[in-house]
């Protein structure tokens, strides 16, 4: 049976930090954020703005628009890193808001949960919902999976330059028009790590920024092996003399917590696979130098990156590397298109994966390529860690869906906030009742409990 994605809808917060006023006010260079890490704009969340609210406000669109009815869901699982309650599930808040405009009880029958494993945990939602339509579970019904998360960093980190905020919602059932996803050959990898985490209590994580971005490369890398191993054994694909698994993947789509760490994975993942094959000499041939190789190849992620020469030399290598005429036609056909929305939005966490995959749909059909067959490869990472690897192929009747994306009237009107008034937001000096935009028709959150036996309830109110 198949199953897959048939609809994606995003709700942004309107609220956006430029990256040159960023860079200004942190005396940083913003060469440095729009070239080095591929950051123009950062979304932030209002005061009134919760991950909750970002997750029920994209699930509204997605239902309205699909004039879908509450019994037509039979599943609503959220995947969040931003989570506020250490018991009581995100979805239960978001169907209490649901229920704000379909009626109390409408969702009743409605099951699900909040998953969480950093970024990765909405690629083993969405895989755990497909499986439940495969199984034939869902009885006709459709299932939500909605990937929902405010990336906020402290203040003066290296990690503030990657924040951003937004909800991703896919609709899942047996007659996808957007994407089925292959089966038997979804790939995990998995390793108890320290890269990024946030302790009980603590709102920003703790970060050990260069680390998390080579755990990413080796992980996801250690899931696309056992991905190539499962696509060979079902016979999905079938490798001809010189071939890799990449040529048989018309899009790559990589986890983005911002938008060059898209690039840095492909440049990685294309070393690693062409590096056995015959065309690597003529590339050798081209860049000029040998590929380095650490002084202890066998060593750790820390003895790897305390090695400056051979980090020095493989800089220089990956640079050369990625100048290549072959790497630039793969690069351009397979990745940039995903790589669009990151830059106008920052990291998303858990959504930024799927944000990437809309992207690519809607600018990759915005040349004017048939998207009808095209395999999608989808590169997942989570830090703490784990990575996913898992693919799809766009179906007949993507136009439908994608005809009508249009990012930029999306995202409009955006408001630019001052540095200011980011700073403001940033340390939470204002309440729910302070607002910066008066927004109507979306779910915002108006208070939180104080008082000892109802600390830390929310309420929230569609705002008509
Ligand atoms: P940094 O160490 O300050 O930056 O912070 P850098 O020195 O690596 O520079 C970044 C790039 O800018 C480099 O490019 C520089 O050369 C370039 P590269 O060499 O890599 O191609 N650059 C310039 N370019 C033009 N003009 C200039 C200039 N200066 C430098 N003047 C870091 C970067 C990502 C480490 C930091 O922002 C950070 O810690 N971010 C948070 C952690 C993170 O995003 N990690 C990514 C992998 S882990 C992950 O994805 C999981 C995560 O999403 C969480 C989860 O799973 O839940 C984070």
């Amino acid at each position: 049976m198949a199953a897959g994605i048939d609809d994606i809808a995003i709700y942004i917060p309107r609220l956006y930090i430029d990256a040159a006023d960023f860079a200004k006010a942190r005396g940083l260079d913003p060469e440095k954020l729009q070239k080095g890490l591929g950051v123009s704009q950062m979304a932030i969340v209002d005061t009134n703005q919760d991950p909750a609210c970002l997750a029920a406000n994209a699930c509204l669109q997605i239902m309205q628009k699909n004039k879908l009815s509450p019994e037509d869901i039979g599943r609503l699982y959220i995947s969040t890193e931003s989570s506020f309650d250490e018991s009581k599930a995100m979805n239960s808040y978001v169907i209490g808001m649901l229920e704000q405009v379909y009626g109390q009880g409408a969702f009743e029958h409605c099951g699900g949960v909040e998953t969480k494993f950093a970024c990765v945990s909405g690629s083993y939602a969405l895989y755990d919902n497909t499986n439940w339509i495969r199984a034939g579970e869902a009885e006709g019904k459709h299932a939500l999976v909605v990937v929902s998360d405010i990336a906020k960093y402290d203040m003066g980190t290296s990690g503030e330059m990657t924040q951003g905020a937004g909800a991703v919602v896919m609709l899942l059932n047996d007659e996808p028009r957007l994407l089925a996803f292959d089966p038997k050959v979804t790939a995990t990898s998995i390793k108890d790590e320290y890269d990024f985490y946030r302790p009980f209590g603590k709102e920003t994580p703790i970060v050990h920024g260069q680390y998390s971005n080579l755990l990413y490369m080796i992980q996801v890398r250690k899931a696309l092996e056992i991905y190539k191993k499962r696509a060979l054994s079902s016979g999905l694909m079938k490798l001809e003399p010189g071939e890799t698994i990449l040529d048989h993947m018309d899009y790559l789509n990589m986890h983005l917590p911002y938008s060059n760490m898209g690039k840095k994975a492909l440049a990685y993942l294309v070393r690693h696979e062409w590096r056995q094959l015959p065309r690597w000499k003529k590339i050798i041939q081209e860049i000029g130098m040998s590929e380095p190789v650490p002084k202890d190849p066998r060593g750790t992620i820390e003895s790897v990156l305390g090695d400056e020469e051979f980090m020095a030399k493989d800089h220089e290598f990956t640079k050369l590397f990625t100048k290549t005429r072959e790497y630039q036609e793969l690069y351009e056909a397979k990745l940039a298109s995903s790589l669009i929305a990151s830059k106008m939005i920052g990291n998303l966490y858990t959504a930024s994966l799927y944000l990437g995959f809309r992207s690519c749909l809607e600018f990759e059909y915005q040349k004017g390529v048939d998207l009808n067959g095209k395999r999608v490869g989808f590169g997942s990472y989570g830090s703490g860690s784990s990575a996913m690897v898992f693919s799809g192929l766009i179906q007949p009747q993507y136009e439908e869906i994608v005809k009508n994306m249009n990012l930029e009237a999306e995202l409009a009107p955006r408001r630019k906030l001052t540095l200011q008034e980011y700073e403001i937001l940033h340390e939470n000096k204002l309440s729910p009742e302070e607002p910066m935009l008066h927004t109507k028709r979306e779910f915002i959150l108006v208070d939180v409990n104080t008082t000892t036996e109802s600390r830390g309830e929310r309420r929230y109110i569609f705002n008509e």
